[in-house]
């Protein structure tokens, strides 16, 4: 049985080595042309290749990225299973993410950079300390989670928000509408690692955002579509909200001549947050594919009866 690579041919050469060491059985492949498409069993993509009717035994189609939003319901035939990276490099570099961008709003960092171009030498104070500020962090998952943990070592008085109930030490939690209003009026920095779904696709919207108390900044990792950016620049030139640190936008790359880009309280990063380390996301998928040849579910199963976007 074959797995096909259909990623970079960088990557691909760490998957090659760690699939010959670690993993028998299961022919690696980045070779589309030579490939016998009745051997494929599995798939490792971004976006989802247009003709996977080729494959006929087709068992599960592995998703380089930890964001599956980009394959629709339609876009894998039925019964193929759908496996996103859950793995400790994309955990660890979005946890950096996170604390890179709280701690930079939290310590004013969009205000110097704003001070500095215009070379003006001028302390804001009083600065908050972490116990007096409220970090929300909507999306509970693996990465959640692990950003949470990490925000705890600083101080700071922490919420989190998702769909299911969550119990966590230390970290107030909240699920459903009410909870999420709840949540949001008692947040300082919020910062939203959501999956993009038909729920949260434009949840960052002008409602969520009067919903913060005044000078609230927001950390924006998820996906460029669930945020309203023409309510976001409303409402940081009202000065409801002080600042915004984004990873994401739409579309990508932002366009030239958008607004956020010369917005003096918006810091933008070209979405790379986390960006999928081949070594050890090889380790990874083999342990995933184990777990398939054991009749055992892999971790990162995409539930696809829920799954839409
Ligand atoms: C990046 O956004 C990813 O989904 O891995």
């Amino acid at each position: 049985m074959t797995f096909l690579f259909l990623c970079d041919a960088e990557r691909g050469a760490v998957f090659a080595r760690a699939f010959a060491e670690h993993l028998h059985g299961v022919r690696f492949s980045m070779d589309l042309d030579v490939v016998d498409p009745n051997d494929v069993r599995y798939i490792m993509t971004w976006k989802p290749p247009k003709d996977l009717a080729r494959y006929p035994n087709l068992d599960a189609v592995f998703c380089i990225g930890a964001g599956v939003d980009q394959f629709s319901n339609g876009s894998l035939p039925y019964g193929v299973k759908l496996i996103r990276m859950v793995d400790e490099g994309i955990t660890r570099m979005v946890v950096e993410y996170v604390v890179m961008a709280v701690l930079s709003l939290h310590r004013n960092l969009h205000v110097y950079i704003d001070q500095q171009r215009r070379r003006l030498w001028r302390e804001v104070v009083p600065q908050a300390q972490p116990a007096d500020r409220r970090v929300s962090i909507l999306g509970i998952g693996v990465l959640g989670q692990a950003a949470l943990a990490k925000l705890q070592d600083f101080g700071f008085k922490l919420s989190a928000w998702s769909r299911s109930a969550r119990s966590i030490d230390g970290v107030e939690c909240f699920r459903g509408q009410d909870g999420l209003y709840e949540m949001l009026g008692a947040t300082d920095i919020l910062v939203c690692l959501l999956p993009l779904t038909s729920e949260t696709r434009g949840i960052l919207n002008e409602r969520l955002f009067s919903a913060l108390p005044r000078g609230t900044s927001i950390v924006h990792a998820g996906r460029g579509r669930q945020l309203d950016s023409d309510a976001l620049v409303a409402a940081l030139d009202t000065g409801h909200l002080s600042g915004a640190f984004l990873d994401v936008a739409d579309p990508e790359p932002l366009p030239s001549d958008h607004p956020l880009w010369r917005h003096p309280k918006v810091i933008i990063t070209p979405h790379i947050a986390a960006i999928t380390q081949p070594a050890s996301a090889a380790m990874t998928t083999i342990e995933n594919l184990k777990l398939l040849q054991a009749g055992r579910a892999p971790i990162g199963l995409v539930d696809r009866e829920d799954f839409s976007s």
